[in-house]
């Protein structure tokens, strides 16, 4: 029992003076510590723990123990994880005494600082994240000493300078992440030196000059990302070594030239964005020997030729984007064999002949647009097989042929612009109960019959245009009554009957364009209700009756066309002093009456009040004297009339009572003259001249 205890004791008395030891350094560090907390800011006293303790004795290890601090086994400090703390201020450089730290954490706070030179005393550094905050200056060189480091992570700050040529000494690099700053000048060469790494972002800064061919040798490469710079030249041939490379983004820079062929042997590559560069030349069809590829984006580039037939070989594709380049020639039809094809956008190029026949039947096609082309052909009957179809643009092409019935039951649907094709046929039933449809455009194409009644039921439909087609018959009534309507556009058809007359309860629309068609009947009082209401055409059609007073009143009405139609009565003595009126044509009607001299009336062009036989007054020529009065308040204009019917009645009798005044008198004159004629004649001869 004795020497039990004596053991126990020996023992405590050990081990407390081989923990005395090392005590001396780690109490250092526990004063490193606080005296970086000196130099942070900490609005949420995240770092309450770090505090010198009552009993320092008693607590010789007590920061291996604080907020974000982890120790080793030999109680030294080797990791730091501040991140997420919402920490400003500066990083003290004291921090280069914590002689084991190899982790550092201090990622998406608000430092606005610069960091300090003597992070670069940190050898033992595995790993420094500063990302995610607002450091300025430049990135502090002598890392590249750190022989251990195998990521950096400095993305999303306010750097400027060089990148840290030093680096490239630090060959156990795995993670080199510098994107989103404002580093200026080329990428250090001796990057060259970094065999391990897996990982370099440099995307989003200002970095200039080549991309250098020595990149080329870094063979664990995984992913590059170093577009959103102002690199020139061309991609590096070199590149075509980078064999375990899965991701490759140089999109939005200045590239330029050939895509190099090489790419080809890539077989890893997932992703390949070189987009808004300024490539030239054909699309390799090496490329089609990647069958990782599953992203390839080379749009907004100045690429031409054909699209190579190898690139159907692509099997693990999902999406192709070719938009606004410069490629010709047919769309490969085995393009529409591939099975996991989503998004296919080949827009603004000079594609012709037609769409391969069985595209969508395969896959789960979403997004397809091949506008702005020289397509012709029918549209394919398979594009939303899947059901996964939400865009659907096929605008500025020659599609001929009707629209396939099953569009209409695609419920993913959420746009349809097929405008200016010759697609012909009838519009089918279904539209109106797609529950995602908001774009129905239909312009310029060859559709006949009438707008189907269903698309009235529609709740999501915001922009529906038909025009420029031949539909006739009359509008569905309650078609204006969709509750998103924001455009409607129907102009230029042969729809007849009257203008819809129900409206919403607070009516979105904006835009309603019905002019050119034969509507005929009166416009509706109600279409005031439409407080959003901005243009408002119906020139060219048959509309009778009077402008309703109330159309004055809109709000937001900043252009109403109403010419060529058959209206009359007088234009409502409001009208000038609607709110938003910018622009009115009333030319062509049956209207009368004095034109109004307010608002926009006092400025009008004549021409947008011509051919009105009645019009008069304003800034037309004079109105006839019975209408020279001002225009007022009703009230008084009847009174006006009162008394002008007065005075013109008493002027009439007036008249009659002159006329008759003078006729008598008149007739009393030739009564008189003729008698003197006579009296003379009868004198002549009696004087002998005629006997
Ligand atoms: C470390 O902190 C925890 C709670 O935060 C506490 O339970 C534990 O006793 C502390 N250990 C030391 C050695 O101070
Ligand atoms: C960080 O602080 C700001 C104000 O300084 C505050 O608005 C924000 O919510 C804080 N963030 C977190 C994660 O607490
Ligand atoms: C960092 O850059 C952003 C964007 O230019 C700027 O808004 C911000 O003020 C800068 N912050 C500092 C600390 O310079
Ligand atoms: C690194 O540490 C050495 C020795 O302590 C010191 O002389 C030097 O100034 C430090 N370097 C920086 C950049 O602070
Ligand atoms: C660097 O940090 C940011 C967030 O701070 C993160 O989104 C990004 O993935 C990190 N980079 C790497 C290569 O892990
Ligand atoms: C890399 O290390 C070598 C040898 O230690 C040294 O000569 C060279 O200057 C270092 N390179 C950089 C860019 O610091
Ligand atoms: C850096 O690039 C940004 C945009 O990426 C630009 O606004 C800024 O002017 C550039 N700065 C320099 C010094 O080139
Ligand atoms: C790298 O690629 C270039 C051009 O594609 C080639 O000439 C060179 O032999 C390759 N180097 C290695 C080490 O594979
Ligand atoms: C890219 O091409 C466009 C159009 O040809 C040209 O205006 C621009 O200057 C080019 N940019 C570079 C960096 O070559
Ligand atoms: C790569 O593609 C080219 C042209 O498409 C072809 O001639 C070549 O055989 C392919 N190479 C491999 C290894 O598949
Ligand atoms: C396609 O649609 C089906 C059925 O709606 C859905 O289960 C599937 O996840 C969709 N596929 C894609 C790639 O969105
Ligand atoms: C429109 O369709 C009619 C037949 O319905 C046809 O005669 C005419 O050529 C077509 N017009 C165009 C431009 O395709």
């Amino acid at each position: 029992m004795q020497t039990q205890l004596l053991f126990l004791c020996c023992c405590i008395g050990l081990s407390f003076v081989f923990v005395e030891g090392a005590q001396v350094i780690a109490n250092d560090e526990l004063s490193i510590l606080l005296s970086m907390k000196a130099s942070l800011i900490d609005p949420q006293n995240v770092l309450k723990d770090w505090k010198m303790p009552s009993n320092l004795a008693e607590n010789r290890l007590l920061h291996c123990n604080w907020t974000g601090v982890w120790c080793n086994s030999r109680g030294f400090v080797e990791k730091l994880d501040l991140s997420n703390m919402n920490l400003s201020g500066s990083v003290s450089d004291s921090i280069q005494s914590l002689h084991s730290l190899s982790s550092l954490n201090i990622c998406c706070n608000g430092f606005a600082s610069s960091l300090p030179k003597s992070l670069s005393n940190l050898t033992t550094l595995k790993s420094i994240d500063v990302s995610q905050n607002d450091f300025i200056g430049s990135f502090p060189t002598g890392l590249g000493k750190a022989s251990g480091l195998t990521s950096v992570n400095a993305s999303s700050n306010n750097f400027s300078g060089f990148l840290p040529e030093d680096l490239g000494n630090a060959t156990s690099l795995e993670i080199l992440d510098f994107r989103g700053s404002f580093f200026e000048g080329s990428v250090p060469s001796s990057f060259k030196n970094l065999q391990k790494l897996k990982f370099l972002g440099l995307s989003g800064n200002n970095l200039t000059g080549k991309i250098p061919p020595e990149l080329g040798q870094l063979s664990s490469l995984e992913t590059i990302i170093i577009g959103y710079n102002e690199f020139e030249g061309e991609i590096p041939a070199e590149f075509g070594n980078l064999t375990n490379l899965q991701y490759l983004d140089l999109a939005v820079g200045s590239l330029g030239g050939q895509i190099p062929h090489s790419l080809g042997r890539l077989k890893q590559l997932t992703t390949v964005y070189l987009y808004k560069n300024n490539f030239t030349g054909k699309i390799p069809p090496e490329i089609g020997n990647i069958t990782s590829l599953e992203f390839l984006d080379l749009s907004d580039n100045q690429i031409s030729g054909e699209i190579p037939m190898e690139l159907a070989e692509l099997k693990n594709l999902q999406l192709l984007n070719l938009m606004c380049n410069q490629l010709t020639g047919f769309i490969p039809d085995k393009l529409g064999e591939l099975t996991k094809l989503e998004v296919l956008e080949l827009w603004k190029n000079s594609f012709t002949g037609s769409l391969p026949r069985n595209l969508g039947q395969n896959s789960p096609l979403q997004w397809f647009d091949v506008s702005s082309n020289s397509l012709s052909g029918e549209i394919p009957p398979g594009l939303c097989d899947s059901g996964n179809l939400t865009k659907l643009i096929l605008f500025n092409n020659s599609f001929s042929g009707t629209l396939p019935m099953n569009l209409s039951t695609c419920k993913s649907l959420v746009r349809v612009r097929l405008q200016n094709n010759f697609i012909s046929g009838t519009i089918p039933v279904g539209f109106g109960i797609l529950p995602r449809l908001q774009r129905l455009e239909l312009a310029d194409n060859n559709l006949t019959g009438q707008i189907p009644e269903d698309i009235s039921l529609s709740t999501s439909l915001s922009f529906i245009d038909v025009s420029g087609n031949r539909l006739e018959s009359s509008l569905p009534s309650t078609i204006l009554s969709i509750p998103n309507l924001q455009t409607f556009i129907a102009s230029h058809n042969n729809f007849q009957g009257k203008i819809p007359n129900q409206f919403q309860d607070y009516p979105s629309l904006s835009v309603l364009d019905l002019s050119s068609n034969r509507l005929s009947g009166e416009i509706p009082e109600s279409i005031a209700s439409c407080e959003r209401l901005v243009t408002l055409n119906l020139r060219n059609n048959q509309l009778t009756g009077e402008i309703p007073k109330a159309i004055a009143k809109m709000p937001t009405l900043a252009i109403l066309d109403l010419s060529n139609n058959s209206l009359a009565g007088k234009i409502p003595g409001n009208f000038g002093t609607s709110p938003a009126l910018e622009m009115l044509n009333m030319s062509f009607n049956k209207l009368e009456g004095p034109v109004p001299s307010n608002g926009i009336l006092m400025t009008i062009n004549p021409n947008e009040l011509i051919g009105n036989v009645g019009l008069c007054g304003g800034v037309l020529p004079p109105c006839p004297q019975k209408y020279t009065i001002k225009p007022g308040h009703p009230r008084k204009l009847h009174i006006n009339h009162v008394i002008i019917g007065f005075v013109v009645g008493t002027l009439v009798i007036l008249f009659l009572g002159i006329a008759i005044f003078t006729g008598k008198l008149l007739y009393k004159r030739w009564y008189l003259y003729n008698s003197f004629f006579d009296d003379l004649f009868k004198r002549a001869t009696k004087n002998g001249l005629g006997d």
